[in-house]
């Protein structure tokens, strides 16, 4: 819930998705992946493997993977994208790679927000080009109306207001990426 007592009680306008609604949804999401991927790891000798972008998708990462029923191994990227610091330009670099090899294997995407969808299909495109037997994404959040490439995402959160949103993960100027809530950024804050 929104405390208006806390330190962020100035800067945040409100909440849209709660720690509890958040609770829930990744619980929910994990049911429905572990269902999904029940035979992965027999069908193809190795684990479900989870791919999360940093550092907006640590958060969602740690808990997605807690909500699992089946056994998955961990990879993260570091991407950086041209272009200015709120607007991504699609053009992609990365920063660290995963460690291994994925072909042959079942991969989830793992990643806190769908926006222009650049990102996410550059990614998909350098996914493909190792192999695997399969490539998911799962993203917490996503804003529809705003993606600028058709990008297939199987697992959503939530579809939220094309707003500045923070929490979770998300963050402006790498700050309010611990709340555990999402909620919308009063816009004094990044029109100073
Ligand atoms: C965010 C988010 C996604 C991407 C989505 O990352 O984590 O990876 O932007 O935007 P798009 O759909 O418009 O491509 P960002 O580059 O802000 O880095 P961060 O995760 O380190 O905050």
């Amino acid at each position: 819930m929104f405390d208006p007592d806390s330190w962020y009680a100035d800067e945040i306008e409100r909440t849209i998705i709660t720690e509890d609604e958040i609770r829930a949804k990744v619980a929910e999401l994990g049911a429905r992946v572990s269902a999904d991927f029940a035979d992965s790891a027999s069908d193809t000798g190795d684990e479900l493997l989870l791919v999360g972008v940093f550092k907006g998708a640590v958060m969602f990462m740690a808990d997605f993977a807690r909500a699992l029923t089946v056994p998955v191994k961990m990879e993260f990227m570091a991407l950086s994208s041209y272009g200015s610091s709120t607007t991504s330009s699609g053009t992609v670099r990365i920063l660290k790679d995963i460690d291994s090899d994925i072909a042959g294997r079942h991969i989830i995407v793992v990643e806190d927000i769908i926006d222009s969808g650049l990102t996410l299909s550059w990614l998909l495109k350098y996914l493909q080009g190792m192999h695997p037997a399969s490539v998911s994404v799962v993203s917490m959040l996503r804003k529809p109306g705003v993606q600028r490439v058709d990008v297939p995402v199987k697992y959503v959160g939530f579809d939220i207001p094309n707003e500045f949103v923070v929490g979770y993960g998300l963050d402006y100027a790498e700050r309010y990426r611990e709340l555990p809530f999402v909620g919308v950024l009063k816009p004094e804050v990044y029109q100073k």
